[in-house]
């Protein structure tokens, strides 16, 4: 059980609702306040669970000694939001993705909350879930030999890919990245969730590991096709697809193994439409980052790895501007994707304002 510990939240958007029910479900742990810059969704998730609302996140951290702050509103406001929580003395912050809109305040908000002492955790959720762990484990345990490289299929990079870097990280033992090759197409200003990302792209990641991971991303029909988003994990004996929320192991030409997305029966519940298995992976990473603030042992989730993925993210559009290789640790601080439109290297038609 998690000693009595406070927590608040920021965003009461859909993804605010999935992190309070999270901190509902920790033995212990009370939330205090919501705030949302929409007064009426903060006043509704705060009426569910018995907290104050408020619009003003400033005014929130006067009021309140907040132990665990959740960050859910867009990745715009991140590096303010970290900034106001370390210096009200917030001990802990679970952190949508993306980190924020350039490396450099995704470099930030780690290292700030290192000097201050704040544990700081990355909703990269997916280490968390079942199908995942489960490949992570046989593929572990040499079931398709030695790991040589992964492929990876997402809507967009800065978003989605954030996602699917974080989890192709986790499969191939979390190497570090060593260089970024990569072309983009911004055939139209995409904003999701307020941010700007490439219409399409390929990306060549190399990492100290010795593999390679090749990530196309769009959504084109192909790329439909395949279930919009998806991983396979190449080995000297076989591989791993993982697409639609289902794995399939193929390994020494015997029959494909199959193991199915599976989530606990509690948390499949109607929370704004949002994905149960989203659900109860942001719940076991809250409790995780809850229980972690008591043990001193370092998150599953940990900044680090957001911080890693990010890298890749930006070297990606940094590549593609200076169509060549780029090599880590990144240099650059800036967003090279916005930096790129700035000079006219792309031509976009029209906008796209999208989720995903
Ligand atoms: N981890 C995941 O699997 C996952 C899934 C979906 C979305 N997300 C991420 O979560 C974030 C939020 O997504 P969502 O689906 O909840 O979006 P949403 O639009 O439903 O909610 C966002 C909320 O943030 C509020 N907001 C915006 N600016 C604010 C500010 N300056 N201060 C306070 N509140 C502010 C908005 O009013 C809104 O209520 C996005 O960054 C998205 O990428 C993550």
């Amino acid at each position: 059980m998690t000693a009595a510990l406070t927590a608040a939240v920021l965003g009461a958007g859909a993804q605010g609702a999935v992190h309070a029910f999270g901190l509902s479900r920790i033995p212990g742990m009370r939330i205090v306040a919501i705030s949302d810059v929409d007064p009426d969704a903060a006043a509704s998730l705060a009426a569910r669970h018995d907290a104050r609302a408020y619009t003003d996140l400033e005014a929130l951290l006067a009021d309140h000694r907040v132990d665990l702050l959740s960050i859910c509103a867009p990745a715009a406001v991140h590096r303010a939001v970290v900034d106001a929580a370390i210096a009200h003395g917030v001990r802990a912050i679970h952190c949508e993705k993306p980190m924020a809109l350039t490396y450099g305040d995704a470099r930030h908000l780690v290292a700030a909350t290192a000097d201050a002492g704040v544990a700081l955790t990355v909703n990269h959720q997916r280490r968390f879930d079942r199908m995942h762990r489960e490949v992570r484990e046989l593929v572990q345990d040499g079931v398709i030999g030695a790991l040589t490289g992964a492929q990876g299929y997402c809507a967009n990079l800065f978003d989605w890919g954030s996602h699917t870097l974080d989890l192709i990280r986790l499969h191939l033992g979390d190497p570090r990245a060593v260089s970024v090759l990569a072309q983009i197409d911004v055939a139209a200003r995409k904003r999701v969730y307020g941010a700007l990302t490439e219409t399409a792209g390929i990306v060549k990641v190399r990492f100290d590991s010795g593999t390679d991971a090749i990530i196309a991303t769009g959504r084109d029909e192909r790329l439909h096709a395949l279930g919009d988003n998806g991983i396979v994990l190449q080995g000297t004996r076989g591989r791993v697809d993982i697409f639609g929320g289902r794995a399939l192991v193929h390994a020494d030409g015997r029959e494909p193994r199959e193991i199915a997305e599976s989530v606990d029966p509690a948390f499949a519940i109607e929370l704004g439409g949002v994905d149960a298995t989203i659900i109860e992976q942001t719940a076991l990473a809250l409790a995780d980052l809850a229980r972690c603030l008591t043990t001193g042992e370092e998150p599953v989730l940990h900044a680090h790895h957001g911080l890693a993925a990010a890298e890749i993210i930006f070297a990606a559009y940094e590549s593609s501007v200076r169509r060549g290789t780029v090599r880590l640790p990144l240099d650059v601080f800036d967003n090279p994707l916005q930096r790129g439109l700035d000079q006219g290297l792309w031509t976009p038609a029209g906008e796209i304002v999208s989720t995903y």
